[in-house]
């Protein structure tokens, strides 16, 4: 059983400023509702209600987001608002949520090492607080089905185009069924030529407490950073690990264009907006494509 989770969501956001410069990343909205919320529905929908989100300067919003609203429930009830009002109950109530601060940005290795008070006897999930994965299964729930055949460190993989690879983990392995790897290598983010396959570490883990012994004896590494993946490299060779190839399509909302394309893709699965969203979008392509035929050249730039 898992019951613990790990959201790290302390990270700059440098690939998103200047809107990151006094928003946190996580926050985020895809139409109406943060990134991180989309996360922690993750956890729950995977049955764990237990989680720590790993915070840092400039990241009150997220505590405020999950907390409790007393004036705004108040006006909500006086305007006899239910829906609204007991949506926001619903966020105040998702989950028992824990937060911690990562005083020095040292890299995602060193943020999960704060997790080791809370997680030191038990594995634990780890979620990206800013990456979506679209599924009909929760992914943090595929892994945990992995974790519990395989009893051993899980992490999520997909593929990725190769003039990616150098953004991401890159793992290699065998298969054990069709979704499964047990991983011989783990490359944080190599070049094109020196990438070894294009399945790429997906924002998802469960991690047993080892890896805090592990992290402890990680030396700083890309970016000057603890990386999480240089101390999956010791537990690969102490314990093993597992791969478990995602159902699912994940979104890096730090990343702008991932960042527009979540917005229209989830936009056109929401009912109220569907229809005319998607007419909108045929009315768009069809005035680009009428620009283009009358002039081919010109291209516009904002
Ligand atoms: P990223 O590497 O995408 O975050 O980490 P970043 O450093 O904020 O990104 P850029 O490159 O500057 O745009 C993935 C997740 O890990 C968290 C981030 O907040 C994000 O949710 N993170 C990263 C931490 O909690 N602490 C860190 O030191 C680094």
């Amino acid at each position: 059983m898992i019951k613990k989770a790990v959201i790290p969501a302390a990270g700059l956001g440098t690939r998103f400023l200047p809107q990151t410069k006094a928003q946190p990343k996580e926050m985020l909205p895809i139409i109406d509702t943060p990134t991180i919320q989309y996360v922690v529905q993750e956890c729950v929908d995977s049955g764990i209600e237990d989680i720590l989100i790993i915070s840092g300067k400039g990241k009150r919003s997220i505590e405020d987001h999950f907390d409790k609203n007393f004036e705004l429930e108040t006006r909500l009830q006086e305007k006899k608002d239910e829906v609204l009002y007991t949506h926001l109950k619903h966020i105040e109530n998702m989950a028992n949520i824990h937060f911690i601060r990562q005083k020095e940005l040292n890299g995602l290795g060193d943020a999960i090492y704060h997790a080791r008070f809370h997680c030191e006897h038990e594995p634990f999930a780890v979620l990206l607080g800013d990456t979506i994965i679209d599924s009909v299964i929760p992914v943090t729930q595929q892994l945990i089905d992995s974790y519990e055949q395989y009893g051993q460190t899980v992490i999520a993989v997909e593929t990725v185009p190769w003039e990616n690879v150098s953004r991401y983990g890159i793992t290699v392995g065998d298969n054990l069924s069709t979704k499964v790897i047990r991983l011989k290598e783990l490359i944080e983010k190599p070049d094109r030529k020196n990438a070894p396959s294009n399945m790429a570490i997906a924002g998802r883990y469960i991690l047993t407490p080892q890896i805090f012994r592990a992290l402890e004896k990680t030396p700083r590494g890309k970016g000057n950073e603890i990386q999480l993946t240089d101390a999956l490299q010791f537990l690969l060779k102490e314990e093993g690990i597992v791969a478990t190839l995602i159902e699912g399509k994940r979104y890096d909302m730090g990343n702008k264009m991932d960042f527009l394309k979540t917005t229209v893709e989830l936009a056109l699965k929401r009912k109220e907006f569907s229809e005319e969203f998607e007419e909108f979008l045929r009315e768009t392509i069809a005035k680009i494509d009428e620009e283009r035929k009358n002039n081919p050249v010109k291209q516009k730039n904002f």
